[in-house]
């Protein structure tokens, strides 16, 4: 099997076969999905614990959902921001968990790195569901998977990457995912929401939308990130929508046929103009939930392999 990884971290550890085989796996769990083909078995018998140290309406629910679908015990945790101001609370946390003794454990933090973290202390396979500004994975994968099935590749792309980078792990573990994939990536924001030293990544940065989206095939928005922002990063939403929100006069740049992305939630206005979200042909946002629950499926079922095996293992040494 191509896919050895013991935890899903972040697309920084994952080489590009991999990613292939998880994406093929995914792509399978789609077309089942569509079909209403059940998997109870793949999961049975394993707990999936998520916890969820940050708010989130789409990620909680396409990880639950994947789990179910594939037949594991799923329990969710909301974690309250306050128990986790020590380091000591989020170790405690996780040892208190292991001794549940689940399989599958899905975690979202606003600590970048604090997943890695949790995945040293425990014994079962862990999932990053977004960490702070640092990764998430499955977003990335997601995405992958929309491009592949709307442009039949998933390499030798041009594809612009426009707004809030500096603040999202979103856009790290995409410029991760596309680059390992070999496609041209560019990245447009204004200068106050770029990363410092991001060309090492082998990006092209541009600061205007309409030279930056010049014949890319694909155009993937960011939501601004206000809530990462402690002010002074855009003058105001109106003249950032002005410079930096996707609109059909900006768009029109693009090739004709290119796709129009969204992690969500959207700010409506202040990042993409609403008629262009709703556009059904341009606009794979939907498309984007979708592959949400597959690539989850295909990665908790890839994951459950390696465990099994790895438990299996334990028990012949033993
Ligand atoms: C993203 C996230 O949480 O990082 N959203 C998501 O997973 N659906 C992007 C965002 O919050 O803007």
């Amino acid at each position: 099997m191509t896919f050895r990884a013991r935890h899903l971290l972040g697309i920084e550890q994952l080489h590009p076969l991999e990613i292939t085989t998880l994406l093929d796996l995914a792509d399978t769990y789609a077309d089942h999905n569509t079909r209403g083909l059940a998997h109870r078995e793949v999961l049975a018998g394993l707990t999936q614990i998520n916890m969820f140290f940050e708010n989130s309406t789409r990620t909680q629910a396409s990880f639950e959902l994947a789990g179910k679908r594939l037949g594991a015990d799923v329990m969710n945790m909301g974690m309250q921001a306050s128990s986790i101001k020590k380091g000591e609370t989020l170790i405690d946390t996780a040892l208190t968990l292991n001794a549940m003794r689940p399989d599958l454990l899905v975690v979202r933090h606003p600590q970048s790195g604090a997943v890695d973290l949790l995945a040293q202390k425990v014994n079962c396979a862990v999932l990053n569901a977004g960490d702070g500004r640092h990764e998430h994975p499955t977003q990335a994968l997601l995405d992958a998977l929309t491009i592949r099935r709307a442009k039949g590749r998933l390499h030798r792309l041009n594809i612009a990457i426009c707004g809030d980078i500096a603040h999202s792990r979103v856009a790290r573990s995409n410029i991760m995912l596309l680059g390992k994939m070999e496609n041209r990536i560019r990245l447009i924001g204004p200068p106050t929401l770029m990363p410092a030293g991001i060309t090492d990544f082998g990006v092209e940065v541009y600061d205007d939308m309409v030279k930056g989206l010049q014949d890319v095939d694909v155009v993937m928005m960011l939501r601004l990130q206000k809530e990462r922002m402690d002010g002074g990063f855009i003058p105001s939403e109106r003249e950032y929508f002005h410079r930096y929100g996707l609109d059909a006069a900006k768009l029109a740049h693009a090739k004709p046929d290119a796709i129009v992305m969204h992690p969500g939630p959207m700010n409506r206005g202040v990042e993409i103009d609403g008629t262009i979200a709703d556009d059904i042909n341009r606009s794979v946002i939907q498309k984007q939930v979708e592959m949400g629950v597959a690539v989850r499926m295909a990665a908790m079922d890839l994951l459950a392999r390696n465990l099994r095996a790895a438990r299996q293992d334990n028990s012949v040494m033993v």
